[in-house]
């Protein structure tokens, strides 16, 4: 079977969507740098799949390495390039290492593929192009003007389209399908893989979760007063496994040469506007589970409302987004059920009793809304506190003559403890690092 070269791969959207390829047959080879990645991420996918996918730790600017890949694997017949920076405020304030990133690595990625005879490329662009489409252009399909960017990470989303159409013009070669994602989020139903943020969340469905489940005091909802039906602001959701999806018809449509234009562009999202407040309170009803949150003023560069019309990708990539809002919910937070486990296998490392957590830790399906259940219970008891988790004796999970924990062991986890501040600022990937 065909290989594709997955850039990214570790990524969120990149693991889910190598599960997709490999799931569909295709051979696949991952190139990550691990910049914003784990490579545990590869035992998800091989826990999914049942194979591990060939990876390659390699920076996409590295000209040679880069070489080095395409020469070991001949067979490469497309490459998906998802291998870039993302964060918006980081590129307000790095925007050289945001050019530098992200531009480079596609100029490099493209030299590259045709120093090999690889001539399909999938890139990975966003809704951010379109910036506040006027009234007639909601919802957006691709035929809406492109407006100037309002950061430099978005900026580089559009130069990247741009690098591609122009080496397309020079290259007749070259096949190109560009998808602008709308706002992915969720896991896999396997809660195998999902998203990572580093650091304090910046996207909303992440600091849904982590507030939910403890780890954030309280979500801010930016702006109740924009022109919307409940004043928050409006975007299109949609589920990572669909939009993972999405990519492989690109791939088949592009290596059966079914494309009909040799740079496409297809919006993928689910066709529904839906509010912050809207996907808050469905979060709080499908889980059971009450997230704090406060309204408060408008997030700098926030656009007010934006949704897809997918219709062109629907009719030409016969595809569609199909799963629910409430099962990608479902998702989200049996991904972060699945961190939370994560969290509790430590403190039986550390040698404290768990008993009690194991309801929590089922994760089968089946068992998911008994484990929301034993995780509301443990929250109104004030026993379930993530940030409490290393201290050993401020626990209720731990009762003074239940516990036998060596003097030893409760001291390198108290060692281990980490202050507020600095809880609230690093990421849970950072914490169990430092944890362990
Ligand atoms: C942002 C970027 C987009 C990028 C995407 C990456 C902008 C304008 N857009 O999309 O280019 O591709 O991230 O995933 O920066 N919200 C809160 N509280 C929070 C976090 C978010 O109320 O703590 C609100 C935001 O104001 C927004 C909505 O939730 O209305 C979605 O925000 P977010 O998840 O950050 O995505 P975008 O801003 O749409």
């Amino acid at each position: 079977m065909a290989r594709i070269l997955v850039t990214g791969g570790t990524g969120y959207i990149g693991s889910h969507t190598t599960v997709e390829l490999m799931q569909q047959g295709y051979d696949v080879v991952i190139v990550d740098n691990l910049s914003n990645s784990n490579a545990d991420v590869l035992d998800g996918i091989e826990a999914i799949v049942g194979t591990r996918p060939p990876f390659e730790q390699v920076d996409c600017n590295d000209a040679p390495a880069m070489a080095g890949v395409f020469t070991r694997y001949p067979d490469i017949v497309g490459v998906i390039h998802f291998a870039a920076s993302k964060a918006v405020g980081e590129s307000v304030e790095q925007p050289l290492l945001y050019y530098r990133n992200n531009l480079m690595s596609l100029v490099t990625l493209l030299e590259q593929m045709k120093a090999h005879n690889v001539h399909n490329i999938v890139f990975s662009s966003s809704c951010t192009v379109y910036g506040q489409p006027t009234p007639e252009h909601l919802p957006v399909d691709e035929t809406a003007p492109i407006q100037v960017a309002l950061s430099p990470y978005g900026n580089t989303k559009q130069i990247n389209e741009e690098i591609i159409r122009d080496e397309a013009h020079a290259d007749k070669s070259l096949q190109a399908t560009i998808l602008r994602y709308f706002n992915p989020i969720g896991a896999h139903p396997s809660a195998m893989i999902g998203e990572l943020p580093n650091g304090v969340p910046q996207n909303l469905l992440p600091f849904v979760t982590q507030t939910a489940i403890g780890l954030r005091k309280e979500l801010k909802v930016f702006g109740n007063d924009y022109n919307t039906p409940d004043g928050s602001c409006i975007r299109d959701y949609i589920y990572v496994v669909d939009l993972a999806k999405a990519h492989v018809k690109a791939v088949e449509r592009m290596i059966s040469g079914q494309s009909e234009e040799q740079v496409e562009v297809f919006n993928l999202g689910t066709g529904r506007g839906l509010s912050v407040l809207e996907i808050l309170h469905t979060f709080m009803q499908v889980t059971g589970v009450d997230v704090p949150y406060e309204i408060v003023g408008r997030r700098e560069g926030d656009i007010e409302q934006v949704w897809a019309d997918p219709s062109y990708a629907n009719k030409m990539l016969n595809w569609k987004a199909e799963v629910s809002l409430e099962d990608t919910v479902r998702s989200i937070w049996k991904w972060q059920l699945h961190l939370a486990e994560q969290v509790c296998s430590l403190r039986k490392e550390l040698g404290l009793r768990e008993e009690s957590m194991d309801d929590l830790m089922m994760l089968s399906e089946e068992s998911l809304n008994s484990s929301i259940k034993t995780f509301n219970e443990f929250k109104e008891s004030n026993t379930f506190n993530v940030n409490k988790l290393p201290k050993i004796e401020s626990t209720a999970l731990v009762s003074e003559e239940q516990d036998n924990t060596s003097k030893e062991v409760q001291e390198f986890a108290n060692g281990k403890n980490l202050s507020n501040k600095e809880y609230e600022e690093s990421s849970i990937d950072d914490w169990f690092k430092k944890m362990t």
